[in-house]
């Protein structure tokens, strides 16, 4: 195989990409940021991989979530801080459902590229680009908005770095204190519409808690509980952005995708013989790639070889995202090929991204109840094949959106346009999620046991 160099994926056929005007102005973009500090740093980089590794080795549970596109306009404090908290909120969740650490990753902080299935988007007889994501153009329908604009790899570059400083302020500066992050689930319980469904649990958390300052664990005298530890991730769509923050690791000689500690591959760039795949190949990160319904498994090994080589646990995890209504059927082919041939990847479900339907007011959304299925029958399938169901990947939002159907509110089509706020895809709200966090707790529960 080729010698792998940060660029090398420029040689390989790439899709997904947008077309910009100015080709000078984007090389001193990218000469710019190829000189600005990276955002993360390796070594927390492989702390997750090993976290990571402790999932697939089943001791630990891999919660990922957040918008489905971080939005320029939506940049501010509340934003970050809610969708931070209800990660936690739902981390203390499956903690206890599932007796084992949750391994938190945001999409955040970098999410800003985004896949589309045209690259022209036509409105009255006016056809424009597409809108990629705000690193790339604006979603504005305007031929200026709609231009890819290379400064904007810059002002993305800025966006994720302050909101990562936030992100690590709130986790090591006692926002995440355990107790606290209790309070906040008894309050979501007390006034949803389902409680009793949900409070059992969130009384024997409270227990757990109670008992634990009892006998004299609290912030004071066990610091550690007031702080957590929450990763970074982002599709890395957007190659030349990727590449600039790809750096060299003096400690361990290796390459590291410094934007963010995790890093996927989504359903729309994963072929075998193009860039993304080769980029992937040479960075050290943990990463992930989507699986749709369509993957055979001769080509999922493939897959799995090209990126994880060495069969190294925590490296690779496999987000499969099928839709409620084929995941019964196409996964276990998959999941009992992987076991067959003894390769080490993280099993997560994204119940998202095959289940958006057209509601009936034309607006694109996705039903709880298909989301919650989908996950279930995840966990099933992974039960049945006698392999580990690892973790989830949420498109969702600490806000009180209406963006999807269903929940305990029972948002019906008609809601949808009180609070539709997405850049893209439909996103669980914070009620929505929490649901989820107690319905699939002891679904965790059955796979550890
Ligand atoms: C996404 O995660 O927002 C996405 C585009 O997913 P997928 O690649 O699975 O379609
Ligand atoms: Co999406």
């Amino acid at each position: 195989m080729s010698i792998w160099l940060p660029d090398s994926w420029r040689e390989f056929p790439i899709v997904q990409q947008p077309t910009y005007d100015d080709l000078d102005k984007l090389a001193s973009v990218e000469e710019q940021l190829k000189t600005y500090p990276p955002l993360v740093f390796a070594e927390e980089t492989r702390d997750l991989r090993s976290k990571l590794a402790d999932v697939c080795n089943g001791k630990g549970f891999l919660l990922q979530g957040g918008d489905c596109a971080e939005s320029f306009a939506d940049f501010n404090a509340p934003m970050i801080r809610d969708t931070f908290k209800v990660l936690l909120q739902m981390a203390v969740v499956l903690t206890y459902g599932g007796s084992c650490p949750i391994v938190k990753v945001a999409r955040m902080a970098g999410q800003y590229a985004k896949p589309r299935s045209s690259d022209f988007e036509t409105r009255d007889g006016v056809t424009l680009p597409s809108y990629r994501g705000d690193i790339v153009n604006s979603n504005e329908f305007t031929p200026e908005g709609r231009k890819p604009d290379p400064e904007r790899l810059v002002k993305a570059y800025y966006r994720a770095a302050a909101s990562l400083n936030l992100v690590r302020a709130f986790a090591q500066g006692g926002l995440a204190d355990l107790h606290q992050v209790n309070r906040w689930n008894m309050s979501f319980v007390a006034s949803n519409p389902l409680k009793e469904r949900y409070q059992e649990m969130a009384h024997k958390i409270e227990e757990a808690l109670t008992f634990m300052s009892v006998i004299g664990i609290n912030p004071q005298t066990v610091p550690s509980i007031k702080e957590t530890s929450l990763f970074t991730s982002h599709e890395a769509l957007l190659l030349n952005f990727e590449e600039a923050l790809t750096r060299r690791d003096h400690l361990s000689g290796n390459w590291y995708d410094c934007s963010a500690h995790f890093l996927w591959i989504g359903e729309r760039t994963r072929q075998l013989e193009n860039a993304h795949i080769e980029f992937f190949r040479g960075i050290h990160n943990p990463v992930g790639v989507k699986v749709g319904p369509n993957m055979k498994p001769d080509e999922l090994i493939k897959l799995i070889d090209a990126v994880n080589p060495d069969n190294d646990a925590g490296r690779l995890t496999l987000i499969t995202r099928m839709g409620c209504d084929v995941l019964g059927e196409r996964l276990p082919a998959l999941v009992r090929r992987v076991q067959e041939e003894g390769r080490k990847v993280v099993w997560s479900s994204d119940p998202m991204h095959g289940n958006t339907v057209t509601a009936s007011n034309g607006l694109k959304t996705r039903n709880f109840d298909a989301i919650l299925s989908e996950i279930r029958q995840f966990f099933g399938v992974h039960k049945a094949e006698g392999s580990y169901a690892g973790g989830i990947h949420l498109e969702m939002t600490g806000q009180h959106v209406t963006e999807c159907t269903g929940g305990a509110y029972n948002i019906c089509d008609e809601d949808l346009v009180h609070r539709y706020k997405t850049q893209c895809d439909p996103r669980l709200n914070a009620d929505q999620v929490m649901e989820l966090a107690f319905l699939i707790a002891d679904s965790l529960k059955e796979a550890k046991a």
